[in-house]
């Protein structure tokens, strides 16, 4: 089972990015608590991206190539019709990740638009929801939850 992990802009800069919202974990250990989740049988690959053309690049070819998405588009997940339409076309189960509490900081963060091309959305977890969101992937892959 081959998952794909997109981060968008900024998160990059986690560690020292406002850690009151971020924690003070960098974006290096996230992607060694990933790599703890790979298994002979799971396979997770993990793009960052500050670019809205390239994360749509990495959807397209996640719908082709992987078996599922965890995608946290950062501030684009308020605004990103296009990011939108690519998550919509990729036929492959999906899961939009926030590290926080989205729906409880600014009003302008609780649109949630790249949202709707998933099956379902983790927020205020801190990086325990992307191990959530893999969790879920597996589930549904293995065919133990519907999407
Ligand atoms: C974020 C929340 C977004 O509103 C923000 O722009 C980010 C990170 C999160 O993980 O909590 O960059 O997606």
């Amino acid at each position: 089972m081959q998952l794909m992990v997109i981060n968008g802009p900024n998160l990059n800069k986690l560690g020292s990015r406002d850690p009151e919202q971020y924690g003070k974990a960098t974006y290096m250990d996230l992607m060694g608590m990933l790599e703890a989740k790979c298994t002979e049988r799971i396979s997770i690959r993990c793009f960052q991206s500050n670019s809205e053309g390239r994360i749509i690049d990495l959807i397209q070819q996640a719908g082709e190539e992987y078996d599922g998405l965890v995608i946290n588009p950062g501030a684009y997940s308020h605004y990103s019709y296009a990011i939108m339409d690519a998550l919509v076309d990729a036929p492959i189960p999906k899961v939009e990740v926030h590290i926080s509490d989205v729906l409880n900081r600014e009003d302008f963060r609780r649109n949630l638009i790249t949202a709707k091309g998933c099956e379902k959305v983790i927020s205020g977890k801190g990086f325990e929801g992307y191990i959530e969101a893999i969790d879920y992937l597996t589930g549904v892959l293995n065919g133990n939850q519907c999407v």
